[in-house]
């Protein structure tokens, strides 16, 4: 599988409000779309910086997958994820080369954008995305 780029950093935040404002404060970013996903636990911020992207991500409580991360390791990088243009024949070509696919199968993940996650064991402890731009 060839990823076509960066597609956006993902990082774990207390308080997404004064993230979004550090963001635009300190580089410059732009808020692109910002979402609350009850079922996931998550209120996402995407953040446009020049021709990238941060993903801000809040939890909406303790027992979610980001409020857990928070517990444990505090505000920071989350996750890397990349632009494929075919989600479903990334999976297959990331399952042949090794990887742990922690979705089988594609997801709706933020902002209406089909994704998938790779375990951070498969990618040197970096949680990792892919995310079709096709
Ligand atoms: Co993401």
């Amino acid at each position: 599988m060839e990823a076509r780029a960066i597609h956006h950093v993902g990082v774990a935040v207390d308080d997404l409000d004064a993230a979004v404002a550090t963001y635009e404060r300190l580089f410059g970013g732009r808020l692109e779309h910002r979402e609350r996903v009850e079922e996931q636990g998550v209120e996402a911020a995407s953040m446009r910086i020049g021709d990238s992207r941060v993903e801000l991500l809040a939890a909406l409580g303790e027992d979610t997958p980001v409020g857990r991360f928070l517990a444990k390791r505090g505000p920071g990088m989350h996750h890397v994820a990349y632009a494929v243009d075919d989600v479903e024949a990334a999976l297959t070509s990331l399952a042949a080369a090794g990887a742990e696919l922690i979705d089988p199968r594609p997801r709706r993940g933020m902002f209406g954008l089909e994704v998938a996650f790779v375990h951070p064991e498969s990618a040197h402890g970096v949680l990792s995305e892919v995310v079709s731009v096709g």
